[in-house]
């Protein structure tokens, strides 16, 4: 599709951004992006030249966009993968992530959750009859943590775009989950036992980011983890779209406002950020209680005999599942 002309150079743009209320070409599509991630990066002092920076990538568009503009902007950064057994979804988001950091000689570690942990998230859903995403969540953030401190860096990147933090905040805000809110800023500083954590792509839209990855000829998954089939998450980002659509510009001023004037009102909020904690009996983390939540699910859940994605997926997602893999072999 064609759009009119570029607002910056008038040659002929690729893509519309009713928010911006303009159409760009390819280069200054980029030239946008880079500078939407100048500016958070700068506006809440994230990262530095001389950071030693890890970046968590998945194999989706946003984490292998954040680790190319931030590589291409002059920042060190290396790659994280944590393979969570997730099917085919999982290995093909490996060979994207291993794929792109071999062409561009970028060095990426990867963590296997069944092969160092002894389980991976269907069985850990099954086991804890928990939603995966929870079980995922608690051990992504865990092996991040871990893998940042023994490496030696200074910053955790993740992916997380506008569209991810707008929806995590319309839930949020929707039980005024003030714990949750007291923690939904772009930047978490370091505390002991914690890296510092930040999210350079939160003024950049999940539509901005495919298209930085289309123009800069990076292959990545397009499919949504099976797991994640019909959560709330999905089901809030599709709410904000239908008001975005109505009105540009509201989901970023939802989110971005939010930063800008919630979080001196919201600062100290967070019991989590400002409690005692004790270090882990058995892995050393820093928790509330005897032994941090990784080590307890990991005990749980250890040894089990692996469980297929489609045993974890409710009715709906497994249907949407099967055909998918039908359609796959065909
Ligand atoms: P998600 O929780 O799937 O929305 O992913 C949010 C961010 O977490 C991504 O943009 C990545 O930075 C990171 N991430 C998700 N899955 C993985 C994974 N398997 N390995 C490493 N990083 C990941
Ligand atoms: Fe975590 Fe899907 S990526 S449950
Ligand atoms: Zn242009
Ligand atoms: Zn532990």
């Amino acid at each position: 599709m064609t759009y009119s002309k570029c607002r910056v150079c008038r040659e002929p743009a690729i893509i519309d951004l009713p928010r911006h209320n303009a159409n760009f070409c390819a280069e200054h599509l980029l030239q946008l992006c880079r500078r939407q991630v100048q500016k958070a990066i700068s506006d809440h002092d994230m990262l530095s030249f001389d950071d030693k920076i890890l970046v968590a990538v998945s194999g989706g568009k946003d984490s292998l966009a954040v680790w190319d503009i931030l590589t291409e902007l002059g920042y060190r950064a290396d790659g994280l993968y944590v393979g969570l057994g997730i099917g085919d979804y999982s290995d093909i988001s490996y060979d994207f992530t291993a794929a792109f950091a071999g062409e561009r000689g970028l060095d990426l570690q990867t963590i296997d959750l069944r092969g160092e942990y002894g389980y991976d998230v269907p069985t850990a859903a099954k086991v804890t009859k928990r939603v995966p995403c929870s079980a995922c969540g608690l051990s992504k953030r865990h092996l991040f943590d871990k893998a940042a401190l023994d490496g030696g860096y200074d910053v955790v990147v993740t992916g997380h775009n506008l569209d991810d933090e707008a929806a995590v905040l319309f839930g949020n805000a929707l039980r005024w989950d003030v714990e949750y809110l007291a923690r939904q800023f772009p930047v978490l500083p370091a505390r002991p036992g914690f890296p510092k954590k930040v999210k350079p792509l939160v003024r950049l839209t999940e539509r901005e980011m495919a298209a930085w990855c289309i123009v800069r000829g990076i292959d990545y998954q397009v499919e949504e983890c099976p797991m994640a089939l019909g959560n709330k998450h999905l089901a809030y980002k599709e709410a904000l779209n239908a008001i975005e659509r109505e009105s540009p510009g509201s989901k970023s001023a939802f989110y971005l406002n939010f930063v800008d004037k919630m979080a001196p009102i919201l600062a100290g909020h967070s019991q989590a950020a400002s409690g005692e904690l004790n270090d882990c009996a058995v892995c050393g983390s820093p928790t509330t209680g005897e032994t941090c939540a990784f080590c307890r699910l990991q005990d749980r859940v250890s040894g089990r005999e692996p469980v297929p994605v489609e045993l974890v997926l409710n009715k709906k997602a497994r249907k949407a599942y099967l055909a998918a893999q039908s359609a796959a072999e065909e």
